[in-house]
């Protein structure tokens, strides 16, 4: 039996909170996992930016990265050792450049989700460029803009093509305002979206790997509470439609993680309206309470990689989503659960809910303590205080710290028994 150690490498941006949780709670665990002969240990690293070779290896099992979408040369670093070295990463750069919010609308429209009635619409404005004036004058019809908003109905939202952080996003209930929100729209090629309205019931469900939390929105509230603490909102049936979107549209994209947007409307619908959300929040200062089940769903799918060294598809094979909605005569539900199942498959999700309960047992027991502990305390603060004027900073840190206290009060259960220590099971 060989000892081995696998290497996660963090590749961060502006996170704080949970890569400290992350790595303290790792090095807790102190992991020595039996595994096909091997005993096996899991470090983390954080990943650092600096020249490279491109034919240097890769020292890394896993990368956790939160950098892709927006920093190049991490991006292109990252590419190259999935291409070079069999690197899993989450997310897959390539799909996180190209599936931007109107591709997934196309896609799942096309595997027949209730997507609301959605139009693009031409720029209103241009960068200059050789090309440009002969193939507008040529192409680019003038078009109504108030036919194309009473086609999809008002109200509506505009918001651009390949949105994100509530940039350029507005609410439109007449020809009027759909005419003054493009105006006001530069060069941005932007949506007309049908608004769900009414709708009683906001959701976004997180999906990591195979795990998937629901979440009670309120978009109306101040930043620090639009996670709700809400419990029980949904039925069974509901949260089984959530969380087979959300897993469909995450494997359809391969993406590890990501969060979908789903309205329920005034006819019981779940309507998904935003699900390009492939580097989703992840900070304490919006998720309070869930903070917690994120950071372990982080631990578990990205130690259950590591260990298993579990391939990273790198391509996205798309013909068996086709396969099932081409199907005569399926209900939507049906098609949904055929998806869901494609989804818990690729993400082998009994397999590794198995290695959780044998090799990561005693994850509960010692995240629910250090989330008591001084250490998560500072993890809080040191995030409050990079986004909270000084004098709110305690404040803050107060309510948030709270709210995860809150949470382990709920999930009492989870700490040590006194008889039998969970951590005999590892
Ligand atoms: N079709 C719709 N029906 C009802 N509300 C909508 C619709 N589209 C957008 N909204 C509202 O506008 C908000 C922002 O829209 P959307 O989520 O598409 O943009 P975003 O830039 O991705 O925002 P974020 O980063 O907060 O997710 C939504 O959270 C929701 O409150
Ligand atoms: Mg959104």
């Amino acid at each position: 039996m060989a000892n081995v150690t696998r290497k996660i490498g963090l590749s961060l941006g502006a996170d704080l909170c949970w890569p400290a949780c992350y790595e303290q709670i790792l090095e807790r665990l102190a992991l020595s996992i039996d595994w096909q002969g091997d005993r096996v240990a899991v470090e983390s690293e954080r990943v650092t930016i600096e020249p490279f070779d491109l034919r240097q290896s890769c020292r890394y099992d896993v990368v956790l990265d939160r950098l892709t979408h927006w920093y190049h040369l991490s991006r292109e670093w990252i590419k190259k050792a999935v291409l070079m070295d069999g690197l899993y990463v989450l997310n897959n750069p390539w799909s996180v450049q190209a599936m931007e919010k109107h591709t997934s609308y196309c896609a799942m429209i096309k595997l027949g989700m209730p997507i609301p009635e959605t139009w693009m619409l031409p720029p209103k404005s241009y960068v200059p460029t050789a090309d440009l004036q002969p193939t507008l004058k040529r192409y680019a019809r003038l078009f109504d803009l108030g036919a194309v908003g009473r086609e999809v109905g008002y109200p509506a939202f505009i918001k651009p093509y390949d949105g994100g952080g509530w940039r350029g996003v507005s609410r439109v209930d007449d020809d009027a305002k759909l005419r003054r929100g493009y105006e006001d729209s530069g060069n941005t090629v932007l949506h007309v979206q049908k608004a769900v309205d009414p709708f009683d019931r906001f959701v976004r469900c997180i999906g990591f790997g195979p795990q998937t939390h629901l979440v009670s929105y309120d978009a109306d509230a101040p930043l620090h509470d639009r996670y709700t603490r809400d419990k029980d909102f949904v039925t069974a049936a509901e949260a089984q439609t959530l969380r087979d979107t959300t897993l469909t549209i995450n494997t359809f994209f391969g993406w590890d993680f990501n969060s979908c947007e789903a309205l329920r409307g005034g006819d019981g619908v779940w309507y998904p309206i935003d699900f390009a959300n492939a580097c989703p929040d992840s900070q304490v200062t919006s998720l309070h309470y869930h903070f917690p089940w994120l950071v372990k769903a982080y631990l578990r799918w990205s130690i259950y990689c590591a260990v298993t060294k579990r391939k990273m598809r790198r391509t996205l094979d798309w013909e068996p989503y086709y396969a099932i909605a081409d199907l005569p005569d399926m209900s939507y539900p049906e098609r949904l659960r055929a998806y869901g199942k494609i989804a818990e498959e690729r993400l082998e999700a009994a397999r590794f809910e198995e290695f959780c309960a044998k090799h990561l047992g005693h994850l509960d027991e010692v995240a629910w303590e250090f989330f008591g502990t001084q250490a998560a305390k500072t993890a809080v603060r040191e995030k409050v205080n990079a986004l909270f004027p000084a004098h709110e900073v305690e404040a803050f840190t107060s309510l948030f710290f709270g709210r995860i206290q809150e949470w382990r009060a709920d999930n009492a259960s989870q700490q040590a028994s006194p008889l039998v220590s969970k951590r005999g099971a590892k």
